[in-house]
């Protein structure tokens, strides 16, 4: 776990006894705060490139402005699974919003930080609260990923089926930007619409079916 904070806290709870081996990587292992978290989900501690190199999936849950740096601060990550929970967020002139996202989504920018790595956005679309437990929910909330290899994601379905969620295949990286504005679109719900704690539920038929029009001729 990069970044041990709310989400990364909140990953390592809610995976306490799923049968997961989990180890926080924080610049100062020392800290109470970050001993107690340890104790809580029973998870080890080392630091950041210590714990990137034993790790089968590697969490990024940092401050965005840290996202450029990952690669530096994890070492080479080719040929692993590193899961961007991250959203590209920033005060701009209109408030709280995303500062990219339209061609260059933060999801393709990781994986350009982390070359070779097998990167997959998910875990970035609800608040940190659901990810350490969702079970009072009356259904599985959603966890859409997207990512360009189909083994690191079959990889992180386990995973996230254990955490509470429904995972559910979003495409590639590309589709990131989508998951990142369900990301601001949760923070919207959360902080200005008062709504607390919020995930997603959705609903798919087996088969879609399309609405058929009748167009109407005009009366000659
Ligand atoms: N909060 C949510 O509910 C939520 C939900 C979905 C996605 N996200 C996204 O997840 C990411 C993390 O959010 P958060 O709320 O967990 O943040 P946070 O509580 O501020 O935690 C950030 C963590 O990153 C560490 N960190 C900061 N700078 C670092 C550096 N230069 N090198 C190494 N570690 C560093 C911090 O360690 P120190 O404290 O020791 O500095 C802390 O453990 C963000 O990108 C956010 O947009 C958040």
């Amino acid at each position: 776990m990069a970044g041990t904070g709310n989400v990364g806290g909140a990953i390592a709870q809610g995976l306490k006894n799923k049968g997961h081996a989990v180890t926080l990587g924080a610049h100062d292992p020392s800290t109470p705060d970050l001993i107690a978290l340890a104790s809580r989900a029973g998870a080890a501690v080392a630091t950041p490139p210590e714990a990137a190199s034993i790790a089968e999936i590697i969490m990024l849950a940092l401050p965005w402005n840290v996202a450029d740096a990952a690669g530096a601060l994890l070492g080479d990550l080719s040929g692993r699974i590193v899961v961007d929970c991250m959203n590209p967020l920033g005060r701009t002139p209109d408030g709280l919003a995303l500062t990219l996202g339209h061609t260059n989504p933060g999801g393709e920018f990781v994986q350009g930080r982390v070359r070779g790595a097998h990167v997959v956005k998910t875990l970035n679309h609800v608040g940190a609260d659901m990810m350490a437990d969702n079970a009072g929910l009356q259904h599985r909330p959603v966890m859409f990923m997207a990512g360009n290899e189909d083994a690191a994601k079959n990889a992180l379905s386990q995973l996230l089926t254990d955490l509470g969620f429904d995972p559910m295949d979003a495409s590639d990286i590309t589709k990131s930007r989508l998951l990142e504005q369900l990301g601001l679109g949760w923070i919207n719900q959360a902080l200005f619409c008062a709504k607390g704690s919020v995930a997603v539920k959705v609903g798919f038929e087996p088969t879609v079916r399309f609405p058929v029009h009748t167009l109407s001729k005009r009366a000659p």
